[in-house]
């Protein structure tokens, strides 16, 4: 069998860790919102299984809506500019937002989606990110809630990809070096 699992290096995060993390921050999420109604943004792709599990972890009434946002820019480097793929269903106006992300690694993405939820008019915004990855960050930005710090390390699974493969690992791992040095 051609498994995934083969091409990793290491578990930098096991299924378990990643269980109790979104417990905790569901309780968290729970007791912030209580008595409000927040709309929660998944971030696609790679928001997919960490908003999944979390909002499931979230015991009160919350909205889930979806934005997809590619960045432009030539090679590894992000220009900054970022097109909008799918917008929100649902008006931001007078909402209480959680946006949901895997990683924060420069920061383009979510600065952009900030600065747009804010020109249109959102109550509150609060980012929750499973990973953050402060050694990429270019643009100042933090999330309100973290679930673990992950080193400058080329890291894949639960959401996270390489070429499109690897989101449905059940863990947060690190690629082996010859995988993405084959192309
Ligand atoms: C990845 C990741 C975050 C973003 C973080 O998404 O899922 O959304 O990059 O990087 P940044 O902080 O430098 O903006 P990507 O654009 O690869 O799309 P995907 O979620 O579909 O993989
Ligand atoms: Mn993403
Ligand atoms: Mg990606």
């Amino acid at each position: 069998k051609d498994s995934m699992h083969k091409d990793i290096k290491d578990i930098l995060i096991t299924e378990e860790e990643i269980r109790a993390k979104c417990k905790e921050i569901g309780a968290q999420l729970s007791t912030e919102y209580d008595g409000k109604f927040p709309l929660a943004i998944g971030v696609l792709k790679g928001a997919l299984p960490f908003m999944s599990d979390l909002v499931r972890h979230m015991d009160i009434h919350v909205e889930l809506d979806f934005m997809d946002v590619s960045s432009y820019g030539s090679g590894t480097k992000s220009s900054g500019e970022v097109k909008i793929v799918k917008d929100l269903d649902t008006k931001v106006e007078g909402r209480d937002l959680l946006i949901i992300e895997d990683i924060i690694d420069s920061g383009l993405t979510l600065s952009y989606l900030v600065d747009l939820f804010k020109y249109r008019k959102a109550n509150s915004i609060k980012i929750v990110t499973l990973l953050n990855k402060p050694s990429g960050r270019t643009a100042a930005i933090s999330a309100d809630l973290v679930g673990f710090e992950v080193p400058d390390a080329f890291v894949v699974g639960y959401g996270l990809d390489y070429d499109q493969r690897y989101r449905n690992l059940p863990y947060i791992g690190v690629l082996k070096e010859e995988i993405y040095q084959e192309k």
